[in-house]
């Protein structure tokens, strides 16, 4: 903690006011993309790095924004990339001044190191989820005061002594958090996040190498995304936009199952007024993020619609030639190039609000 606390003490802010972001390109627009600080670098400590990294390089390369990042983005055709503190982020913080504190500083750090090339970078606000009101208008901060596109949510908030206790979004207090998303217009992309070691303990043991991407991560967040579907948040406030990435966490490959069965939930009592493949049509888009699976791809635009599917990387946890390259030279074999650039970015910039 001494060392989060010296580090809040050493932030000096630059606001950024506009977004100067350049709309004649035809570029990418990726916005699954990890940044950290130093100080959260403990944080990624036991993640495997991908596409042959070493662990140091795993950590440079989620420091670093205007060297090796820019870069790549050039050489791969990237136009523009919204940045957010890589997970757990804040919501690893169980205590409640703590993580408001350091939401707070993260965030002016990001705007402070974007705000030399918005035309290139944008950013998602990190939040403290333990206070829905104090979440919302730390997102109104950021959004208004500093350019911020929306927020990145790693899973769930963990809280108490011994972060046993989970915090998920779909419950009624989080009303005040959504009425705020709804109000600025902004998305909110749902991240995972690696669980408490107790739920690691007792959910991995037999395979702890499920923990992570491979398995965890997917099975954790798709619970709190149809939570949020089943308690009714959506209907609660229809105009609310969520991104889910990773091809949609797995619900969108299994929507004839979940509608199906949960049919049943119903007269038990499930709050949710339409079905789960219902929201996919009016507040849930996802990300090809890490899962560049082109038959996956091509299963989804006819389950959900290509309107609902937008490009993204998760650098540096997948590699950007990777995700360029996937877009650029094997789908043009199976998309028009209308849906092609509708996937690269024309989807993004409205959902991201980049043309207003
Ligand atoms: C904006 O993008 C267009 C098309 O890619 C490019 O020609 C132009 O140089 C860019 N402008 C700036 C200021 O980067
Ligand atoms: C922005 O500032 C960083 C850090 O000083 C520097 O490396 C980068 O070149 C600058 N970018 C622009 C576009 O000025
Ligand atoms: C939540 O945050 C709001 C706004 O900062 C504050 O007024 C309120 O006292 C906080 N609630 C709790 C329980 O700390
Ligand atoms: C959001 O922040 C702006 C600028 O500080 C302020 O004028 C506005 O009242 C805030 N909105 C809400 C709903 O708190
Ligand atoms: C709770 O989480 C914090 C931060 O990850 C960690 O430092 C602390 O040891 C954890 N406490 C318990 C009881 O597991
Ligand atoms: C929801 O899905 C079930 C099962 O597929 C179907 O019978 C029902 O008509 C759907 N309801 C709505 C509101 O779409």
């Amino acid at each position: 903690m001494h060392q989060v606390f010296a580090f809040l003490l050493f932030i000096c802010t630059t606001v950024v006011t506009s977004r100067e972001w350049n709309n004649t390109g035809r570029g990418l627009i990726a916005f699954e993309e990890a940044w950290t600080v130093p100080e959260l670098l403990i944080q990624v400590a036991n993640s495997v790095p991908a596409f042959g990294q070493t662990k140091a390089e795993l950590e440079a390369n989620l420091l670093d924004v205007h060297d090796q990042r820019l870069t790549q983005m050039n050489e791969n055709g990237i136009d523009f990339m919204v940045l957010s503190c890589a997970s757990p982020c804040i919501q690893g913080f169980s205590d409640p001044p703590t993580a408001e504190a350091l939401a707070t500083s993260v965030n002016d750090v990001l705007a402070a190191t974007i705000s030399n090339n918005t035309m290139r970078f944008g950013a998602f606000a990190a939040l403290s989820m333990h206070n829905a009101t104090q979440a919302a208008q730390e997102l109104n901060r950021t959004v208004t005061e500093l350019g911020f596109l929306g927020a990145l949510l790693n899973d769930y908030q963990q809280s108490g002594d011994d972060n046993t206790t989970l915090l998920y979004y779909d419950q009624p207090e989080y009303d005040v958090f959504w009425q705020m998303v709804v109000d600025l217009d902004v998305p909110v992309y749902m991240h995972p996040r690696v669980g408490i070691s107790l739920l690691n303990n007792l959910e991995y043991q037999q395979a702890v190498w499920l923990i992570g991407p491979g398995q965890q991560f997917a099975a954790s967040l798709s619970n709190h995304i149809l939570g949020i579907c089943t308690n009714g948040v959506f209907d609660r406030f229809p105009t609310l936009k969520l991104i889910v990435g990773h091809l949609g966490e797995r619900i969108t490959s299994d929507l004839f199952r979940i509608d199906e069965q949960l049919q049943r939930q119903r007269p038990e009592g499930m709050p949710m007024k339409l079905n789960v493949s219902t929201y996919w049509e009016t507040n849930l888009f996802e990300t090809t993020s890490a899962n560049f699976a082109t038959p996956l791809l091509k299963f989804h635009i006819d389950a959900i619609g290509l309107d609902r599917i937008m490009f993204s990387i998760d650098y540096p946890y997948a590699s950007i030639p990777e995700g360029a390259q996937w877009i650029e030279e094997t789908l043009p074999d199976v998309l028009s190039p209308t849906d092609l650039l509708k996937l690269k970015r024309e989807t993004a910039i409205q959902v991201l609000g980049l043309n207003k």
